[in-house]
């Protein structure tokens, strides 16, 4: 026992490790030996299988979960002198791509319980250069996103959703993505599934995939049988060895849920709560656990304890940032984040990702947690 425990402690757990297996190589290598490199056979299928999941009409699989939200936008004609509303704690990507098209992102706080935006905040932050919300579906929990559509559907405003780490995720038995206008998935190494790089956008609307099919590829088309250019666009592809890695990935998608659900009890049941605030999650959903985040109280130092975690070999981090507090957005709008997002600030000073996923075993959970309970109590 000791010295598995010895073992196990002189091994680092890391925060995240896809889940590979010999199978996803086999069909990567077959499209190697293919030679059909680029949009291929697995791009179709990879496409299909996220219209079937998500139950949307459309998908087109792009070449990350920033490219998604970047061509997702840019269909919906938003740009310059534009406003969309996004919430203040996210991966940075979900406010630099308003930022890419011209438009301003106006940050809203957070419910401090879910790390999903505020939807008694959005309202207020509605002006007359309004043209879309991003809701994030934060960490693999689903956002309010039915009070977010009300919202958007009185005021007249498109939806992307960002999803990008809630693959498999329902609210009310929907699966996200498929509420607003938009559906974006990341297939980044620390999502449910990974390609490495990639991306997914779903949609329902047949002339907004059209145009996204279109951007992704150069706004190439053929026109009076001859390959011609119809719009300005980008190369934001996939190659078909990326999506042969992810494709049968989705298959074991909810067995993998299943059993980060099964990781994430025992944290539930057996994590010090008396300086520790667990994940809370809302009767309208299920949590896909692409993260299970804590917030650690004020009276220890979350940074410190990011360092003795990792002496430890617990590949513990952060979870996401306070956007409206990177550099880059407080050099241009200097907004006074203690004033204006306390909950994105919080998450941002005193959130603490811990490992979960399917290649971590319950001996790991237990010596993470009996490691942490010493620490923070
Ligand atoms: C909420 C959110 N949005 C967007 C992205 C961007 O995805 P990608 O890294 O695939 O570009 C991420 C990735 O971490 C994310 O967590």
């Amino acid at each position: 026992m000791a010295n598995k425990l010895n073992e196990m402690m002189s091994t680092f757990i890391p925060l995240a490790k896809p889940n590979i297996l010999e199978q996803d190589i086999q069909l990567v290598n077959d499209v190697l030996r293919s030679g059909m490199l680029v949009q291929g056979k697995y791009v179709n299928e990879l496409e299909t299988s996220f219209t079937k999941l998500c139950q949307t009409a459309y998908a087109s699989a792009v070449s990350n979960g920033t490219a998604t939200l970047h061509l997702a936008l840019i269909a919906l004609g938003i740009g310059k002198d534009d406003e969309v509303i996004v919430p203040a704690f996210s991966y940075i990507a979900t406010a630099n791509v308003v930022e890419l098209v011209g438009a301003t992102p106006v940050f809203v706080d957070i419910d401090i319980s879910t790390f999903n935006i505020d939807v008694l905040k959005i309202e207020q932050a509605i002006t007359p250069k309004t043209k879309a919300i991003i809701p994030v579906h934060e960490f693999g929990l689903a956002c309010d996103i039915e009070a977010v559509m009300k919202i958007a559907v009185k005021h007249n405003l498109a939806v992307i959703e960002d999803a990008a780490c809630a693959l498999g995720a329902l609210y009310n038995g929907k699966h996200v993505g498929s509420f607003g206008q938009f559906g974006s998935f990341s297939l980044h190494p620390r999502k449910a599934i990974s390609s490495g790089e990639g991306g997914v956008l779903i949609t329902n609307n047949e002339t907004l995939d059209k145009k996204i099919k279109l951007l992704r590829n150069h706004g190439t088309e053929i026109i009076n049988g001859k390959m011609d250019f119809s719009e300005f666009g980008y190369n934001y592809r996939l190659t078909d060895f990326q999506a042969a890695l992810v494709y049968s990935q989705m298959e074991r998608l909810q067995a993998s849920i299943d059993y980060k659900n099964k990781l994430a009890i025992i944290y539930n049941q057996q994590l010090n709560t008396s300086k520790m605030q667990l994940p809370h999650i809302p009767d309208y959903t299920t949590h896909t656990w692409q993260t299970y985040h804590v917030i650690i109280n004020e009276t220890i130092n979350r940074n410190e304890l990011i360092v003795t975690l990792r002496e430890k070999n617990i590949g513990v981090n952060y979870g996401a940032q306070c956007m409206p507090y990177m550099q880059s957005f407080q050099q241009k709008y200097k907004l006074n984040c203690e004033a204006l997002f306390p909950n994105a600030l919080r998450a941002y000073k005193q959130g603490l990702a811990l490992p979960i996923y399917d290649l971590l075993n319950k001996e790991q959970v237990n010596y993470i947690i009996n490691t942490i309970n010493k620490l923070v109590s």
